[in-house]
């Protein structure tokens, strides 16, 4: 079959033949329809991050995924062939308390493999196997932008990790009556799109950052979603005295994470999404200053990756919501579509304003699910 083949940690990426993988007992045999290409791709084919499965010469990439289930185990229920399905990206250690809970986005030891990223095949293929635990079936009504769940379901969990952060002030007393919740998201590729969608529909007011104007896809689709873009180009000091309650980094920047640290409002909760690139070098803050605003706003910051099963559960019941509340305005977050074969130019390319590109890894004649 073909397959988007790289060779961690060298710099590169190729179409390549490789076998079909064969189905073990319990597994179900799924086609890929789509796949999405995001910066921990870029940064697997850059040769910063990424390993192949153990014993493997090279690593089969993607991790955002949607196909359709084409052969089951009789064994197995619930999975029907024709049915849409997204596969989870991380496997469990098999020995920390977390994994053993299908919690691995939690896992304490490291050892979890991620498919398409770290020690497991990905997606980027004709065909992939995966055991029912972590596959999630899909309503047909969302083939359109399901593609998106994967990207959605981190989003799920940093949003769930920073409410749950903030909650520790429990209920507010309601003299002067609160108002919305603010939030800040920082960046504007998908994680930060989702974000923002996310967000409106949790009751936030919200701004969106990047280094655009609003005549972008982004912009445009911030807009109809009711937030509120903002071209930080030139510094976070265009946000200028609001303190927000909950700010969603996707950037991995390294400098201006620090800087989002200084526009929590008190009480305020910083969710660093973006990874940085662990060799940047140093720089300089201002500590006392940003760990005496901490201190004494009751600031917090939290890291958080990944997603077990649950936030993909929870994203497939909010994009029947986005869809509801603003029709078609969820695929506009993918904004661009490349057939398989130009996947050097999908992973390499950076187009400045564009959201998510997919790659069509089955051509969409045929990807359809057949009726019935
Ligand atoms: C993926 C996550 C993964 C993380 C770290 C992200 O791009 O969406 O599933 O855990 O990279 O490897």
């Amino acid at each position: 079959m073909r397959a988007v083949v790289v060779h961690p940690p060298a710099v590169g990426v190729e179409l390549a033949d490789v076998p079909l993988p064969t189905r073990s007992v319990g597994e179900i045999r799924v086609r890929v329809l789509e796949c999405g290409v995001c910066g921990t791709d870029h940064d697997i084919v850059g040769g910063k991050y990424g390993r192949a499965p153990e014993g493997a010469s090279y690593l089969i990439l993607g991790h955002e995924n949607l196909g359709v289930v084409l052969e089951g185990d009789p064994a197995v229920v619930g999975f029907s062939p024709g049915d849409l399905v997204v596969a989870t990206v991380r496997r469990g250690c098999g020995r920390c308390r977390f994994c053993f809970a299908n919690r691995s986005d939690f896992c304490e030891s490291g050892g979890y493999t991620e498919r398409g990223i770290v020690g497991a095949h990905g997606f980027m293929a004709e065909q992939y196997t995966d055991v029912p635990e972590y596959l999630v079936r899909v309503d047909p009504a969302l083939r359109d932008v399901a593609v998106l769940l994967e990207p959605l379901s981190v989003v799920e969990k940093a949003i769930f990790q920073g409410q749950r952060v903030l909650n520790r002030k429990e209920p507010t007393p309601g003299h002067p009556p609160t108002g919305s919740p603010s939030a800040l998201v920082a960046g504007t590729g998908a994680i930060g799109m989702l974000a923002a969608f996310v967000l409106r529909v949790r009751g936030y007011e919200v701004v969106a950052i990047d280094r655009h104007d609003d005549t972008t896809p982004a912009g445009r689709l911030l807009k109809r979603i009711g937030a509120t873009h903002v071209n930080a180009a030139a510094g976070l000091a265009v946000l200028g005295e609001q303190g927000f309650d909950l700010v969603i980094e996707a950037t991995g920047s390294v400098s201006l994470d620090f800087g989002l640290a200084n526009v929590l409002g008190p009480n305020g909760v910083l969710v660093l999404t973006g990874i940085p690139d662990a060799s940047v070098p140093p720089t300089t803050v201002a500590a006392g200053a940003l760990w005496r605003e901490v201190v004494l706003g009751n600031r917090a910051i939290v890291g958080s990756v990944n997603a077990n099963r649950t936030y993909f559960e929870s994203g497939l019941r909010d994009m029947t919501v986005f869809q509801e509340k603003w029709p078609g305005a969820l695929a506009g977050v993918i904004s661009l579509r490349r057939p398989l074969a130009e996947v050097a130019d999908a992973v390499l390319e950076h187009v400045g304003g564009s959201i998510k590109t997919v790659l069509e890894v089955t051509p969409p004649r045929t990807s359809a699910p057949s009726a019935g």
